[in-house]
C-alpha cells in the first residue's frame, strides 16, 4: 500500500495563510540562529506563486508576464536552497526524518502541521544529537519543499550537506558572536564621522565572501566594487558584484536580499522601497526594518549579513488579484446557492 501519497494530500491542503499560521507558532521553538533565517526561507519561495505557476494554463507565459529569472523552483535546488540555514548542517537526518515520516503517515492522524513538524525535528534532532530548537527550523523548510518539489523528487535528492567542515563545526553560539560584531573603525575611530566603512556579509559559509561599503552607502552600491571573482559565471544576473542589479532605483526588483542580521543597521524603509517591494511580492509589512528589502535601497550604518536570493520577478500585482477573484468566488458561492434552492423549490 502506498502510504506516501496521503502526506502529500495533507500537505496540499495547507495554502499561504495556513502556513503563515504555523511558522508563527513554530517561532517560539526555534533557536535564535534560526529564526530570521527560516523566515528569510519561507519568503524566498512563497507557496502562492508556485501553485500559480503550477495551475497556469500557459506556465512559460505567466513566467514570462512575471519576469521570473533564476532558480525560482524548488524541484530544482531540494539540497542546496536552504545553505544558510544553521540546520542545513543537519540535512541527512532531517531528510531522512521526512522521508520515514511520510512513508508511515497515517492519514486519520489529527495532528496539526506545527505538531508534526515539532515531532519529525524531534527524531532528527535525536539522531543528530543536538537540540531540537536547532532542527525546527530546517524541518518546515522540508515540508514545505516536499510541498513544492513531490514526495519522489525530495527522496532522489542526495541529501548532501553544501558546506565545508569548518563551517559545519561551528556553534550557534559562535555565529550570534560573529554577527553581533561592529566593524572597528580604528584607534579613535568613535571620533570618526567620515570616511566609515561597514561590512557586508552575503555568505556565513564562506569567509570571502564579504565586501566593505562606506557608511550611508546602499548595499548595491557596496557590493559593485567586489570584483574578487567572476560572480556572472556564478550567476548570470550578478553583472556588478555579488548582488543582482538592474535598475538601482527601486524599479526592476532584481537586488531583494534577506537580512540575516543587522536589519536594525540599514535605514528605513523608504515610501518608494516600501510601495515597490510589497508590488514586487517579496514582502508586505509595514515595518521599517523588515527582513527583506531591495539592496538599491537599503543603506548601512553598521556591519550586516545578507542573503542573496537565486531568482527575482515581479509577482505580488498578479498574485492579489488571484486572491481577489477566488475570494469573489467565494462570496457569490452561498447567492448561487440560494438561487439554486429557490429554483428547485
Ligand atoms: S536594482 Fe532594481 S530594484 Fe534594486
Amino acid at each position: 500500500m502506498n502510504t506516501e501519497i496521503p502526506f502529500e494530500e495533507f500537505l496540499n491542503q495547507h495554502d499561504e495563510e495556513a502556513w503563515s499560521a504555523t511558522l508563527a507558532t513554530l517561532l517560539r521553538s526555534i533557536h535564535e540562529v534560526e529564526r530570521t533565517a527560516t523566515q528569510i526561507w519561507f519568503a524566498f519561495y512563497p507557496l502562492s506563486l508556485f501553485r500559480a505557476l503550477q495551475q497556469s494554463e500557459d506556465r512559460d507565459k505567466l513566467v514570462r508576464q512575471l519576469l521570473l529569472q533564476g532558480d525560482y523552483e524548488l524541484k530544482d535546488q531540494i539540497d542546496r536552497s536552504h545553505k544558510f540555514l544553521y540546520g542545513h548542517r543537519f540535512w541527512p537526518q532531517v531528510k531522512a526524518a521526512v522521508e520515514q515520516h511520510a512513508g508511515s503517515f497515517n492519514q486519520t492522524s489529527r495532528n496539526s502541521l506545527a505538531d508534526q513538524i515539532l515531532a519529525v525535528a524531534h527524531n532528527a534532532a535525536q539522531a543528530a544529537r543536538k537540540d531540537d530548537s536547532l532542527l525546527i527550523g530546517i524541518t518546515a523548510v522540508a515540508f514545505m519543499t516536499v510541498q513544492q518539489a513531490g514526495l519522489t523528487a525530495f527522496k532522489s535528492a542526495p541529501g548532501t550537506i553544501g558546506i565545508d567542515d569548518k563551517h559545519a563545526k561551528k556553534s550557534p553560539e559562535q555565529i550570534l558572536r560573529e554577527r553581533a560584531k561592529v566593524d572597528s573603525q580604528g584607534l579613535l575611530g568613535f571620533l570618526k564621522t567620515v570616511n566609515k566603512q561597514f561590512t557586508v556579509t552575503h555568505d556565513e559559509n564562506d569567509d570571502k565572501a564579504k565586501y566593505k561599503l562606506n557608511d550611508g552607502q546602499d548595499l548595491a552600491w557596496g557590493a559593485a566594487n567586489d570584483r574578487a571573482r567572476d560572480w556572472v559565471a556564478i550567476d548570470s544576473r550578478r553583472m556588478e558584484g555579488p548582488i543582482p542589479v538592474e535598475c538601482r532605483s527601486a524599479s526592476c526588483g532584481t537586488c531583494w536580499v534577506g537580512v540575516l542580521s543587522g536589519a536594525d543597521r540599514l535605514n528605513d524603509v523608504a515610501a518608494r522601497e516600501g510601495k515597490k517591494i510589497k508590488e514586487f511580492g517579496y514582502i508586505d509589512t509595514a515595518e521599517p526594518k523588515p527582513l527583506i528589502r531591495l539592496a538599491c535601497q537599503a543603506q548601512a550604518q553598521g556591519a550586516v549579513s545578507v542573503v542573496i536570493p537565486p531568482w527575482n520577478g515581479q509577482f505580488g500585482k498578479h498574485l492579489r488579484a488571484l486572491k481577489e477573484e477566488a475570494q469573489a468566488l467565494l462570496a457569490d458561492q452561498p447567492q448561487t446557492d440560494r438561487r439554486a434552492n429557490e429554483a428547485v423549490n
